[in-house]
């Protein structure tokens, strides 16, 4: 199998990919991690990061570590643990605020991705007669649906009348600028809160957050960021950008493991804002006086001021030891190397010169991250199957969608030529 490279030239793919590998600044990670097997005892092609980042190597250590401080200590643990449970939290936000370009009073890790999102619409979704609206992009994660839908009713409203669902133009996969100005065009007077997803977990399209938040502010509406697809995936530039908050989850492009905990992010102009609506709990009260027991609520200010309760050691330990590999790694080598990885798929896949294949997710750079959400007109669900049968992890989402995420840290250049080899042969055995 060729490829068409970009000067005109062609080259065996395998060829192409062994010798990006050679050259990857982060080849040596791939052994930092647990490659799951497919039933016959060989390596599976894991293009899953988007939805299960993988086990590194240090993580059951990570998990030892903390059983044995409580075997050891109890319930002293939370200040005799070293380190101690108390503060542990802390250590994720240094780590966690470095890979979403946020300052660490900015950012807090806790609860889960859809539990924050609450947390954060209590806050940041104040709705009155004229300004109730929220505008989300379309084909938004449901959960993120769920919750809106949920926040508006709980509000007196009505979804009918208050979600405005930011949509491409007719007939078109993505959502373009045009698209969003003229939203905001039309509603934006009346908008109260936009939530968008970084990475459209769908198509795959990564949006222009950093524009979209100068268009929130100047017509004066908060704003939101679901990072689930973007975080540890995308170049992140929040406390600059500007967005009011984002929230996202530990278990992607984290690989923090399943349904581990999550990330918040409020920026600063708010750290001493302690007017805004909020749900409280004893986390967020100064830690100082915490075991003082006070009945009145004083609020950490910054991102901790949202914590509501304390938090589960094990799965934090876990995130930490994933977050001091990405650190380690660094974003900007890690951005660039997702994109090294599609590039080399998007090549593959079009040199196939099959016109059942379409990528859905947007070619250019700027536009995408890990993902490449593909169709196969007729076929999808079998190439899928088969691509399972030959130990491929991809995922499917309905009605038609292969999604492939090959990620910086654990996927070789070679696992893409192997892929688009084995997409080749399952449209040829279907010819
Ligand atoms: C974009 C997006 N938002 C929200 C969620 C929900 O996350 P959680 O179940 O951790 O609340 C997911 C889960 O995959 C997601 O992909």
């Amino acid at each position: 199998m060729e490829v068409n490279l970009k000067n005109g030239q062609k080259r065996p793919i395998r060829e192409r990919a062994r010798e990006m590998d050679a050259n990857d600044p982060l080849r040596s990670f791939r052994e930092e991690f647990l490659i799951p097997q497919t039933p016959g005892g060989e390596e599976a092609l894991y293009f899953c990061g988007n939805s299960l980042g993988l086990q590194s190597q240090g993580i059951r250590a990570a998990i030892e570590r903390e059983l044995n401080a409580w075997q050891r200590h109890g319930v002293l643990g939370h200040h005799r643990a070293d380190p101690p449970w108390f503060s542990y939290h802390e250590q994720l936000a240094g780590p966690m605020a470095q890979i979403i370009g946020a300052l660490p009073t900015e950012t807090v890790v806790m609860n889960t991705l859809t539990v924050n999102l609450h947390l954060m619409l209590v806050s940041f979704y104040q709705p009155v007669p004229g300004r109730h609206k929220i505008l989300v992009e379309y084909s938004c994660f449901p959960s993120d649906r769920y919750a809106l839908e949920s926040q508006i009713r709980f509000h007196g409203y009505d979804p009918a009348d208050s979600l405005v669902v930011l949509e491409p133009a007719p007939g078109k996969v993505h959502i373009s600028e045009e698209d969003i100005s003229e939203a905001f065009r039309r509603h934006g007077n009346e908008i109260a809160l936009v939530l968008v997803g970084s990475v459209n977990y769908y198509t795959g399209q990564a949006y222009p957050l950093k524009r979209m938040c100068e268009l929130a502010r100047n017509f004066g509406c908060n704003i939101g960021f679901d990072l689930a697809h973007g975080a540890g995936n995308l170049l992140l530039h929040l406390h600059d950008d500007g967005p009011d908050f984002a929230v996202w989850c530990g278990y992607k492009y984290l690989n923090g493991g399943p349904g581990t905990l999550a990330g918040c992010f409020v920026h600063d102009r708010h750290r001493e804002n302690f007017q805004l609506p909020r749900f409280a709990g004893w986390w967020g009260h100064d830690k100082k006086r915490r075991f003082l027991m006070e009945p009145t609520l004083a609020l950490i200010p910054g991102a901790e001021g949202w914590q509501l309760s304390n938090p589960p050691i094990l799965p934090m330990a876990c995130l930490l030891e994933s977050l001091r590999l990405i650190c380690q790694a660094g974003m900007p080598l890690i951005r660039a190397k997702n994109i090294a990885l599609g590039n080399l798929l998007i090549e593959g896949l079009t040199s196939l010169g099959d016109e059942r294949i379409e990528i859905l997710t947007p070619t250019r750079e700027d536009e995408r991250g890990a993902q490449l959400s593909i169709r196969v007109s007729g076929l999808g669900r079998k190439v899928f199957d088969g691509l399972s049968l030959r130990g491929v992890v991809a995922d499917w989402r309905e009605p038609d969608v292969i999604r492939l995420a090959p990620v910086a840290l654990y996927n070789r250049f070679e696992d893409i030529a192997r892929l688009v080899e084995i997409i080749q042969e399952l449209l040829h055995e279907n010819r």
